[in-house]
C-alpha cells in the first residue's frame, strides 16, 4: 500500500472550479495527472480554465513559463472514468447533488477494484458516511474540503466517516500536507465541517441583508472589508463560490441540520434561474470582466 506521500498519481473527477484548482495544484506539486469530465465541451473549458489560472500565476511572477509549460504537460484530460484505471488517488469534485456523487463513486468502484486507492471525495455539505456507505469499499472513501480559489488557499479540511479506515485519513491527510503542502484540519463528519457550518449564514445573512434594502451590496462589502479585516466582504465571497454551489451548499445544511440559519433565500435560486452565478458567469451580487471568470 502506498503512503500519502508516495501518491504520484492522481485523477480528478470533474473540471469546474475546485476541479481544475485541485488539479491545478497536484500538477504544481510535480504528480501525473488526470482529470475525467462528461462532455468534450467540458473537458476544453476544463483545459482553459487551467491555463487561464497558470498564466494568471506567470503574469503575477509566481511561475515561470518553463514551469507553467511543465505543469500543463503534466495534466491530461478526457472524458472515459476508465482513463482513472492506473490512479492511486481520485478526487471527486462533481456538482453537490447526493445522487450526482453516488453514481459517479459507484462508477469508479468497478473501475478501481483494489481498495487501496484512495477516494476522495470534496463535498463541503453532504454526509461522507453516506456517499462511503454508497459504494463497494467505504473505508477508502474520505472526505477533502478545498477552498476557493484552490491554489490560493491553504487549508483542506479533512473528514472520516465512521466506516473510513485511519489510514485512509492518515495517508490522505499526508498527501495534503506533503506533497500539496496546504495546511489540514480535521472535522468530523457534521453539516458543513468547520468552516462552512460557520461560513455559510454568514453569507446567507449578508444576501438577506441585500435583499431587504437595509443595505447595497457594495456597502455591505466594505463595511466587513475595511471594518472588520475581512480580504473580501461577503457578497463578493458568494459571487466567488458561485451562487449556484452556494445555493446547493446551504441547500444540504438545511436539509442535514434543519436550522433556518442554512435556508437558502430564495433570491439565490431567482439569480441562478437569471444567469447569474457569480464571478464564473460574469455576473452575480457584482459584475465582472472575462479575465476574471
Ligand atoms: N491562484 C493562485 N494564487 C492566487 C490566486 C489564484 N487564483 N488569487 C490570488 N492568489 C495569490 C496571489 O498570488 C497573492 O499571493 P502572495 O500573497 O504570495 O503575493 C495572494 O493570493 C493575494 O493575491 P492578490 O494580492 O492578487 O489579491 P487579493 O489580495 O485580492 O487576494 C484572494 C485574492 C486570495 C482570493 C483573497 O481575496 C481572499 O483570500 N479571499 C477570500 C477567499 C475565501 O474566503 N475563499 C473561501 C471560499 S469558501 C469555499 O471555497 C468553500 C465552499 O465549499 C463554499
Amino acid at each position: 500500500m502506498s503512503t500519502g506521500p508516495d501518491i504520484r498519481r492522481v485523477g480528478v473527477a470533474g473540471g469546474g472550479l475546485m476541479g481544475a484548482g485541485i488539479a491545478e495544484v497536484c500538477a504544481r506539486a510535480g504528480c501525473d495527472v488526470r482529470v475525467v469530465v462528461t462532455t468534450d465541451r467540458s473537458r476544453d473549458a476544463s483545459r482553459a480554465r487551467l491555463e487561464r489560472s497558470l498564466d494568471a500565476s506567470v503574469a503575477r511572477g509566481k511561475l515561470g513559463v518553463d514551469e507553467r509549460n511543465a505543469v500543463l504537460s503534466r495534466v491530461s484530460f478526457g472524458t472515459e472514468l476508465n482513463e482513472f484505471a492506473d490512479r492511486q488517488l481520485v478526487f471527486e469534485t462533481v456538482t453537490e447533488d447526493e445522487g450526482t456523487k453516488v453514481k459517479l463513486l459507484r462508477q469508479l468502484d468497478g473501475i478501481l477494484p483494489d481498495s487501496d486507492v484512495v477516494f476522495a471525495t470534496n463535498t463541503s455539505s453532504l454526509p461522507v458516511t453516506r456517499l462511503a456507505a454508497a459504494t463497494a469499499h467505504p473505508g477508502r472513501v474520505v472526505g477533502t474540503h478545498f477552498f476557493n480559489p484552490v491554489p490560493a488557499m491553504p487549508l483542506v479540511e479533512v473528514t472520516g466517516g465512521p466506516e473510513t479506515d485511519a489510514r485512509t485519513v492518515e495517508r490522505t491527510e499526508a498527501f495534503v500536507t506533503r506533497v500539496l503542502g496546504k495546511e489540514a484540519i480535521r472535522s468530523a463528519d457534521r453539516a458543513g465541517f468547520v468552516v462552512n457550518a460557520l461560513l455559510v449564514p454568514y453569507l446567507l445573512s449578508a444576501v438577506r441583508m441585500a435583499e431587504s434594502g437595509h443595505a447595497s451590496a457594495e456597502d455591505i462589502d466594505k463595511g466587513m472589508t475595511l471594518g472588520c479585516g475581512h480580504p473580501m466582504g461577503p457578497l463578493r465571497l458568494a459571487d466567488l463560490v458561485g451562487i449556484d454551489t452556494l445555493r446547493a451548499v446551504a441547500r444540504g445544511l438545511y436539509e442535514e441540520s434543519g436550522d433556518p440559519a442554512y435556508s437558502p433565500p430564495e433570491i439565490l435560486t431567482r439569480m441562478v434561474e437569471a444567469g447569474r452565478c457569480g464571478q464564473k458567469s460574469g455576473r452575480g451580487f457584482h459584475s465582472y470582466s472575462q479575465q476574471h471568470q
